[in-house]
This record gives structure tokens, sequence and C-alpha cells, in this order.
């Protein structure tokens, strides 16, 4: 029992030491996804809420593309350990269109933060016979950007 005290000490010390520097991901900053479209995320409040804006580098129109507003929510359950859950929207200000998004923010093998997400892009469409080729779905992988500081 004597012998084993140091030992316990040190694991424990150990165990504390890497929970301490495990990376967390954080959803502020900008951000570039695999289509080349950039997004700022410029506040995530106490709950979790949080806003920024989105630069799409496609459009399904034949629209001008315009900067566009997005509003998020971040689980703030403790199980996320770091890696957090999300969802956001984004009000296309150039098209009838919205964007919904949800994913998660992980931190890769090389410390890089990175955000998983899928979306659906719903259209507007005249009447209801033409609701079946209203969504889209799919999904992108977004990088940090450096801050510009
Ligand atoms: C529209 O075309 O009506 C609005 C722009 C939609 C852009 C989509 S949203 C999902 C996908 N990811 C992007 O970064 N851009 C496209």
């Amino acid at each position: 029992m004597v012998q084993a005290t140091p030992f316990l000490l040190v694991l424990f010390l150990a165990l504390g030491a890497h929970g301490l520097s495990v990376k967390k991901c954080s959803l502020t900053g900008r951000w570039v996804n695999d289509l080349g479209s950039n997004m700022t995320i410029t506040t995530v409040n106490a709950n979790g809420v949080f806003a920024g804006s989105y630069h799409t580098a496609v459009t399904a129109t034949t629209n001008e593309i315009k900067v566009s507003p997005l509003q998020g929510c971040m689980q703030k359950s403790p199980n996320q350990k770091g890696q957090p859950t999300f969802g956001f929207t984004v009000n296309w200000t150039f098209s009838d269109s919205i964007t919904v998004f949800t994913g998660q923010c992980f931190v890769d093998d090389d410390g890089k933060e990175v955000l998983k997400t899928m979306w659906l892009l719903r259209s507007r469409v005249e009447n209801i016979k033409n609701d079946w080729k209203a969504t889209r779905v799919g999904t992108n992988v977004f990088t940090r950007l450096p801050s510009q500081e």
C-alpha cells in the first residue's frame, strides 16, 4: 500500500496533466470550406448561441453572391469534451433559399481544428407539385483561417 501511493500519485498527475493539455475546438473565428466558401463566427455566448456571416463561393441561382448572416447554437452539455456539436442557419440575402448546417467541431490528429458538417439547402419552388426537387443535401469540411490581427 505504501509503495502504491507514489505510483498512484504519478498516475493521477499524468492523467490530470493530459486532461489539461487536450486542445479544445472553438467555433469562433474565420473558416474556409472545401468549396472555397468563407465563414466568420463572431460571437458564441454563454448559452452557446452564436452569430456570424457566410460568403458562399457557389450558388444554385444566377444571382450575384452577397455575404449573408448566420445564426446558430452549440451544444453546451458537459459530455462534449472539447469537440462540441452545433447547428446553424444561413439566411441567404441574395436568394429565396435557406440552408441549415449541422456538425461537430473536431481537433484532428495534427492538432488542427476541423468542422465536419452536413447541410440541407431549401430552395423556394413555385408550387407544391415542385416540392420534391426543392431540397439539396451535402457535406462540407471547414478548416480554420488565420486570424487577421
Ligand atoms: C443559393 O444558391 O440559393 C444560396 C447559396 C447556397 C450555397 C450552398 S449552401 C451549401 C453549400 N456550401 C456552401 O458553402 N455553399 C453551398
